[in-house]
């Protein structure tokens, strides 16, 4: 378990927030681990009908602990394995999965959207997956599913520009079902779960299955996984992270890959 997780129960609706508000909610591995244990439980546990992930604070969560790349590129790691399992079992989830997001949606906060099926968003929200300008790749098959939902030129520019979308312009494009005040995000998805978990969960999950392709999905997972662990390792990657550090702005000019 990780104290920066909260896992609650809603009758049939299991709660996932993300809870460590002052770092934005960015994730550690302790945080990916309990919030892969809780979704991976829930889709053998009979009594969840429905998972909703959630966040405590302004933030849902401004993606992955940027010390912990860091760390795995100064360690010689691939990349952290614990994002990645988490990544992996939303690509797997057969339960549905409602998402509430008051804030910034940074990186992989913004790309598990993409694995959710119903998504509440402030019109403030801002969602960004400024990958390149961290010198990585995306995530989560979001080099897949991204330019599928907004178009190549949009992915594009919000992969390799860090262009972010308002959560008015992502319900606008069909990445999420409402944009509203902050203050009525998390009450909507609630009401939303609700919702769902009162049809037949049969049929929910089988047109779920219908509507995802859950094998090139994990495919292209794996194929941008390798990539990603290959970027965490360059020089690029190392000067993204220290400016980050330092509060600065990076100096790629004098690296040539
Ligand atoms: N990893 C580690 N720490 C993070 C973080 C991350 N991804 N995102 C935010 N934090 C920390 C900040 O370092 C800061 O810590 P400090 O108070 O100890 O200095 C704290 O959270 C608050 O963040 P701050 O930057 O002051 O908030 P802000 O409202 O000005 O900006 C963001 C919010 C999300 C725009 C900004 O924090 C940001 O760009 N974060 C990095 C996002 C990112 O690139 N994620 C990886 C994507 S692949």
């Amino acid at each position: 378990m990780s104290e920066h997780i909260e896992v609650r129960r809603d009758g049939p609706v299991l709660e996932i927030l993300f809870a460590r508000p002052e770092k934005k909610n960015a994730l550690s591995n302790a945080m990916y681990r309990a919030a892969r244990e809780a979704l991976e439980a829930a889709q053998t546990d009979g009594s969840i009908r429905v998972v909703l992930f959630g966040s405590e604070g302004d933030a849902f969560t401004a993606g992955n602990d940027i010390a912990d790349f860091a760390a795995a590129a100064a360690g010689g790691e691939r990349r952290e394995p614990e994002a990645f399992r988490f990544i992996e079992a939303l690509g797997r989830a057969e339960k549905p999965i409602v998402a509430a997001v008051p804030g910034f949606a940074v990186g992989v906060g913004m790309t598990m959207l993409l694995h959710c099926d119903l998504v509440y968003v402030a019109e403030t929200a801002k969602l960004s997956t400024p990958f390149v300008n961290l010198a990585l790749v995306p995530e989560a098959a979001s080099s897949l599913l991204l330019p599928l939902r907004i178009g190549h030129a949009r992915a594009f520019a919000m992969f390799a520009l860090g262009e972010s979308l308002s959560g008015a312009e992502a319900f606008t494009l069909g990445l999420a079902n409402k944009a509203l005040p902050a203050a009525e995000v998390l009450p909507a998805a609630r009401a939303a779960a609700k919702a769902l978990a009162e049809r037949p969960l049969g049929a929910v999950l089988a047109t779920k299955r219908l509507m995802r392709d859950v094998a090139g999905i994990l495919a292209r997972m794996g194929g941008e996984r390798q990539i990603f662990g290959e970027r965490l390792q360059s020089a690029e990657a190392r000067e993204a992270f220290q400016a980050f550090a330092e509060r600065r702005p990076p100096d790629f000019s004098r690296l040539t890959s």
